[in-house]
């Protein structure tokens, strides 16, 4: 097969990763989160955040995201995020199952990103009113679901309006790293520094195997977010596996290394795709992420010629490009000159 642009999970783990775990399986270790490598994380962490955090390990970026808003929202709440959220639209009915039953309500914005003004608004409606989900949370992702990044004062509009109602605000960090580079700011600026009471730090798409960490700033939340990982099956036995994963993660810059390359490729390709004629780039990607439209009949003809991409899902020739920590460079001059040939 030729380069797969299909999604950044399609690639495995870096090595430093598996040789983490391999050495981090040796040996005995206290299980459940009390061995030297869970506390390790912890440091780590606050040290990437400049900021004394708790952090949560788990498997997954739906346990991340749900236990995150489960802890902030009650059952009678709403969670405000973007209409074209992962929460909203990929993580079945999770959220709804771990809230107890909290209403996930969508907030449009141009490039997937909430727009401020509709979230002011959709929080002031029927506060207090008995018959009504009350507001409780706001959820943003960062990298948002169409590539888009938002800015730091973009991220402060959002909280501050949150803030004004009192309302916690969690993000969907999936690609953390991918925002951070494209950014080119500290992590605490993109997050506690911006008002952000919760992270989903995702690794797995940028070189864990399966090691994603909930990153608490606003400590309130602590307490109920361990029971509650518990609960969800999430606190793993031999936790210190999932916390190699992350040393490694955390360890050499490999976080920034990989987010870079993914990053690099991704401005390479799009790039590229200027130069095809018809080729209707959407947003244009900041980070590792693009939706464009091809001329009829290009995407059965690259699909053809090996290469991968989901298409399908956003309407007639609309596809989604992903690049990865290993989409290698030649593969994506391959793609370019490819799609050329279509048009020739
Ligand atoms: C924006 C976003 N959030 C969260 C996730 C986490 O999903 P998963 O549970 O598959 O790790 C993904 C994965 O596709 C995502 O794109």
């Amino acid at each position: 097969m030729k380069v797969a642009f299909t999604s950044d999970n399609i690639a495995g783990a870096s090595e430093s990763v598996v040789q983490a775990m391999v050495e981090a399986s040796k040996g005995d270790a206290m299980p459940y989160g009390n061995d030297e490598g869970t506390a390790k994380v912890t440091q780590m962490l606050s040290d990437f955040f400049e900021c004394d955090v708790d952090v949560f390990l788990v498997s997954t970026g739906t346990a991340a995201n749900v236990l995150s808003l489960s802890a902030m929202t009650p059952p009678w709440g709403g969670i405000f995020c973007h209409e074209e959220s992962h929460i909203l639209n990929d993580e079945s009915s999770a959220p709804e199952f771990f809230t107890g039953g909290a209403r996930l309500i969508g907030i449009e914005g141009a490039d997937a990103k909430i727009d401020p003004l509709l979230l002011k608004k959709a929080i002031e409606k029927k506060v207090g009113d008995i018959h009504s989900c009350q507001a409780a949370s706001v959820s943003l992702s960062q990298v948002t679901e169409v590539g888009s990044v938002y800015s730091l004062e973009e991220i402060k509009a959002i909280t501050e309006i949150a803030k004004e109602a009192q309302l916690p605000v969690h993000m969907d960090g999936a690609r953390f790293a991918n925002a951070l580079v494209a950014l080119g700011c500290t992590p605490a600026e993109m997050t506690w520094k911006a008002g952000v009471d919760v992270v989903s730090f995702g690794a797995t798409k940028n070189g864990t195997m399966a090691s994603e960490a909930i990153v608490v700033f606003n400590k309130d939340l602590s307490k109920e977010l361990a029971f509650r990982r518990k609960r969800a099956g999430q606190l793993h036995s031999k936790m210190r596996l999932l916390s190699s994963q992350m040393i490694a993660y955390l360890s050499n810059d490999l976080w920034r290394d990989n987010a870079e390359h993914a990053n690099a490729m991704m401005a390479l390709l799009q790039d590229g795709l200027k130069t095809v004629p018809g080729v209707k780039i959407h947003t244009p990607a900041q980070a590792n992420m693009v939706f464009c439209t091809l001329p009829k009949g290009m995407a059965d003809y690259l699909l053809s010629q090996g290469y991968a991409f989901y298409t399908g899902r956003w309407g007639d020739d609309v596809i989604r490009l992903v690049t990865s920590f290993r989409t290698p460079k030649e593969g994506v001059e391959d793609f370019i000159a490819s799609a050329k040939r279509f048009t020739e």
